[in-house]
């Protein structure tokens, strides 16, 4: 009370006293000045009420060489989270505002991508262009253009389908500028892995490993057995998972990916009813000049209804310890800040005698708290109290989400693959 009173009596002398005087000695202070000083001096008295409010810190101990250098390595890149944002609709879960309005911005957005090359193409002399007519690449751009057409009539239906269910109403969501290409571009690579014909291949590498792990603990018991597939993405293995029979909950934070699948699994009357163009913006390690209008239709197979998604972060969603009888995850344990959460609450949610079967890459970012080799996962999920099976690691190559024909293929190379039981 006594902080709050002295907030306002502080707040009264700045916007009455100091203020016109600031004014009066500046003279000539345009409109849009003061708007400034004026926006400025609310953020410091803003900070100044949360320093004044918030409990005093502990003082901070000395950091030692080592920590300073790992501080340094954390300098985790800002995501592009409704976080930083200001949120005109705060009702809505964070992220989803940001996907709708990226889904919806894609042409708009993809014709800024095809702007730029057109930009570097225009700049060209004479004679180069001369050249590059003879190539055929002028034609390049209208090809492109009825590519992103195809793609928008996808993001748009998304974008629609996303704000009946989520009852956002026809208003903007955000700013449009702040809709981002990328999260339509990762939605359509990560479709064409998951739910097209082009896909099998790589969903061939990796999930059969996966599905056999579920086979041998389970044997032909798993008829019902609840698996949690946690950052499921587009839910290809979780859908396949229950394909087989099991009880399986996927989850997922990415908006991106949620509202995607969606579509697929809510939204759509037949198998391959929707047609994609991924890579008409990529026109780089591209093998032929029509590689990159390669169109693919999505889904190629039903998806699983059965599969609940529950949306939000995995360390949040799931209070209930020992709640399944599995735990799978695909390119997952590498993602998050810290691999010590990820396990425990891996471990956590397994009721005893459950079994966690992993694949993927130890892709680590730079924001992780551990970058641990192959060798200290397993030790830490020993630590933490699974019982690794250490016949059932394997290493497997994968690319991810990648053209089929690019000319560029990024291999994970020997992705770690291991069941252990909780
Ligand atoms: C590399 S992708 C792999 C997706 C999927 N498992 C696959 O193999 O295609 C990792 C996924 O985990 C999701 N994710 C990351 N952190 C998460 C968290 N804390 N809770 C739920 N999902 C998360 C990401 O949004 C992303 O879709």
């Amino acid at each position: 009370m006594r902080t709050s009173f002295y907030l306002t009596r502080f707040l009264t002398l700045l916007l009455f006293v100091v203020f016109p005087f600031y004014l009066g000695f500046r003279g000539a202070a345009s409109l849009s000045d003061s708007a400034v000083l004026l926006s400025s001096l609310s953020e410091r008295a803003e900070a100044l009420y949360i320093a004044l409010t918030s409990q005093p810190a502990a003082p901070l101990a000395p950091i030692s060489k080592e920590a300073f250098e790992a501080s340094a390595e954390h300098a985790k890149p800002v995501r592009a989270t409704e976080g930083g944002r200001r949120k005109r609709y705060p009702s809505l879960p964070d992220g989803l505002a940001h996907c709708i309005n990226s889904f919806e911005q894609y042409p708009f957005l993809a014709e800024q991508v095809l702007q730029r090359k057109h930009g570097r193409y225009a700049k060209q002399t004479p004679a180069q262009k001369a050249i590059s007519k003879k190539l055929g690449y002028p034609a390049h751009f209208e090809k492109a253009r009825k590519g992103i057409e195809v793609n928008a009539r996808f993001s748009r239906q998304v974008a629609r389908i996303a704000r009946e269910a989520y009852h956002t109403g026809p208003q903007a969501l955000e700013d449009e500028e702040e809709a981002e290409f990328r999260v339509v571009d990762f939605a359509f690579g990560h479709l064409s892995r998951d739910w097209s014909t082009q896909g099998a291949k790589e969903r061939q590498a990796v999930f059969p490993s996966v599905l056999d792990g579920l086979e041998q603990h389970f044997g032909r018991n798993g008829r019902g057995k609840k698996v949690l597939v946690p950052g499921s993405g587009m839910g290809r293995l979780a859908s396949d998972i229950a394909d087989l029979g099991y009880d399986v909950t996927a989850n997922e934070l990415d908006y991106g990916a949620i509202l995607a699948y969606h579509l697929l699994t809510n939204h759509t009357s037949s198998l391959h009813q929707h047609t994609l163009q991924p890579f008409v913006t990529k026109w780089t390690h591209q093998a032929s000049p029509s590689s990159r209008y390669a169109a693919l239709t999505v889904p190629d197979h039903w998806p699983n209804k059965t599969v609940k998604l529950v949306e939000g972060d995995f360390l949040e969603m799931f209070p209930q310890d020992g709640e399944f009888d599995a735990v799978v995850t695909l390119f997952f344990i590498d993602i998050g800040d810290n691999v010590v959460d990820f396990l425990s609450n891996i471990h956590r949610l397994l009721n005893p005698g459950g079994v966690w079967i992993n694949l993927g890459p130890l892709k680590w970012g730079t924001h992780t708290a551990l970058q641990l080799s192959a060798e200290e996962v397993l030790q830490l999920a020993d630590l933490l109290g699974f019982d690794v099976d250490h016949t059932s690691r394997k290493s497997i190559d994968s690319v991810y989400a990648e053209q089929q024909d690019s000319l560029l293929k990024f291999i994970y190379g020997e992705c770690l693959a291991f069941h252990c039981e909780g």
